[in-house]
């Protein structure tokens, strides 16, 4: 029995006193005793063959679809390794969709979720909610008011609905304008409205376009100025075109769905200065780049910070976020909903803020730039190795390019076979069956997209990612 349980203020006091602490502490034992043993890639074992199609059976039935990959988790791993419960052990190269920064099993995050998990509901919301909700948007505001103007932050749990508050957030504040501006081939989310600014006709197939959304042109790299210029100009036609109706200009700052694209701070700058000096809020979405790339916002990587009115968060924080400033601050009653997120969600992602605030990720020489750098090495030896395999790609406008591997931080990618997606396709299910699980990004041309659990890789395991990678790409070029 607890000490002076009557007195216990708080959860993290009720979670310290010593039975609790100790039992805590005997279970994240165990757990690390149970992870030690997975340290590297393994075949599925015979014997849970059966049960393991009977999963994935009961899943297709479920979603009325099978599956992109034949992946059920076991619900151990260790770090970047995963278990599945087929028995097989793999790289987890792409983590959730960027989600789980440290991995699998991590036993600081799954002794904060236990602490969390005692506390007194699942789930918190708008009307009543504990510390830890507060904490957890502090940290996030804390991190961005360093390099923008950002004081205010709505948390919510899952990207999409971040983003819809920030559309909602730029819609009252310049009403009535009615359009909203966009990159070409950016995402944005999957609501009804979200699928209709998202530029995929795939997203969108029968859902009623209701928004009106003018596009223009990423960054193309091979044509450095003459892009810029080219979506500079396409963004004044737009906006002399609908003068007075663009609530806001949607910007991911590097394409994730897109295809991992990245542009410098020179392309951003005079759009920015343009929908400033047009009364056109800035919104930058981070949902994806959020925590992976070489500064825990990206718009402060590319010093962009004094130009954001808007700024959305979500997958590896956990619990997902929508920060504006205090201009944007909206009227009372645009806001709200019943989740704020899960309790454990908010404990483990305030958790997971400290740990990469603190724990030399950031910055030129950061834990995440050097894994950026091994990644780089590496595809440089592959392209060396097999230049067959990473010919040019071809690109929308019937040029192509030799930009056969890009991204930045722990968002990677790799474009061999021309971008092909059969090709990638088939790469990818066979990196899968081989121990290495990543996805593909963009579409003609496509590429193989890696989300690393930043977090926890370390350099020197892109040696044997590489190794069954480079395996699995003979085998996909052999394919017809
Ligand atoms: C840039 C961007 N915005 C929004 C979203 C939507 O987030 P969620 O899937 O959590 O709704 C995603 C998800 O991939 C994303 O990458």
């Amino acid at each position: 029995m607890t000490s002076g349980t009557s007195e216990i203020s708080s959860l993290s006091a009720f979670a310290d006193c010593p039975p609790v602490a100790e039992a805590v502490d005997t279970i994240v034992r165990e757990l690390v005793e149970a992870r030690s043993l997975i340290t590297g890639v393994r075949r599925p074992a015979p014997e849970l063959a059966a049960s393991y199609e009977a999963h994935l059976a009961r899943q297709t039935q479920i979603k009325g679809r099978p599956p992109v990959y034949p992946y059920v988790g076991c619900g151990l791993g260790h770090g970047p390794l995963v278990q599945l419960a087929d028995g097989s052990v793999k790289w987890d190269m792409i983590s959730g969709i960027g989600v789980h920064a440290f991995g699998h099993s991590d036993p600081d995050l799954v002794a904060t979720a236990l602490r969390a998990a005692l506390s007194d509901t699942v789930m918190q919301g708008n009307l009543q909610f504990n510390t830890e909700a507060i904490e957890f948007a502090e940290l996030l505001l804390a991190e961005a008011a360093r390099t923008s103007r950002l004081e205010h932050c709505f948390v919510i749990n899952s990207g999409a609905l971040a983003n819809e508050s920030a559309l909602k957030l730029c819609y009252q504040h310049n009403a009535p304008a009615d359009r909203v501006l966009a990159f070409a081939h950016g995402f944005a989310g999957r609501t009804t409205t979200l699928a209709q600014i998202t530029d995929s006709s795939a997203g969108r197939v029968g859902i009623p376009l209701t928004v009106p959304v003018d596009y223009v042109p990423f960054y193309d790299p091979e044509h450095g100025d003459d892009s810029i210029k080219e979506t500079l100009n396409g963004l004044q036609q737009v906006i002399d075109r609908y003068p007075g109706r663009h609530a806001c200009f949607v910007m991911e700052l590097v394409q994730g769905e897109g295809g991992f694209n990245v542009a410098p701070r020179e392309f951003f700058v005079p759009l920015m200065e343009l929908c400033r000096d047009n009364g056109i809020a800035v919104w930058v979405d981070e949902i994806q780049t959020f925590g992976r790339t070489c500064e825990m916002f990206y718009f402060e990587q590319l010093g962009v910070g004094d130009y954001v009115d808007v700024v959305t968060v979500g997958k590896l924080s956990q619990a997902c976020a929508c920060l504006y400033t205090a201009q944007y601050n909206p009227k009372p009653g645009l806001l709200s909903a019943t989740f704020v997120g899960s309790t454990v969600a908010l404990h483990v992602g305030r958790r997971i803020l400290a740990r990469l605030r603190e724990g030399g990720y950031y910055g030129p020489d950061g834990r995440i730039a050097r894994l950026q750098t091994a990644f780089r090495k590496h595809m440089q030896a592959l392209i060396e190795q097999h230049p067959d395999w990473f010919g040019p790609v071809p690109q929308a406008d019937g040029r192509s390019t030799q930009r056969v591997y890009d991204g930045v931080g722990g968002m990677m990618r790799l474009t061999p076979f021309g971008g092909d997606r059969s090709k990638i396709t088939k790469a990818l299910h066979v990196m899968f069956d081989e121990g290495v699980i990543a996805f593909y990004c963009g579409h003609e041309p496509y590429h193989i997209r890696f989300l690393p659990p930043v977090g926890v890789m370390q350099p020197q395991q892109f040696d044997e990612v590489f190794e069954i990678m480079e395996a699995a790409l003979a085998r996909a070029a052999q394919s017809d």
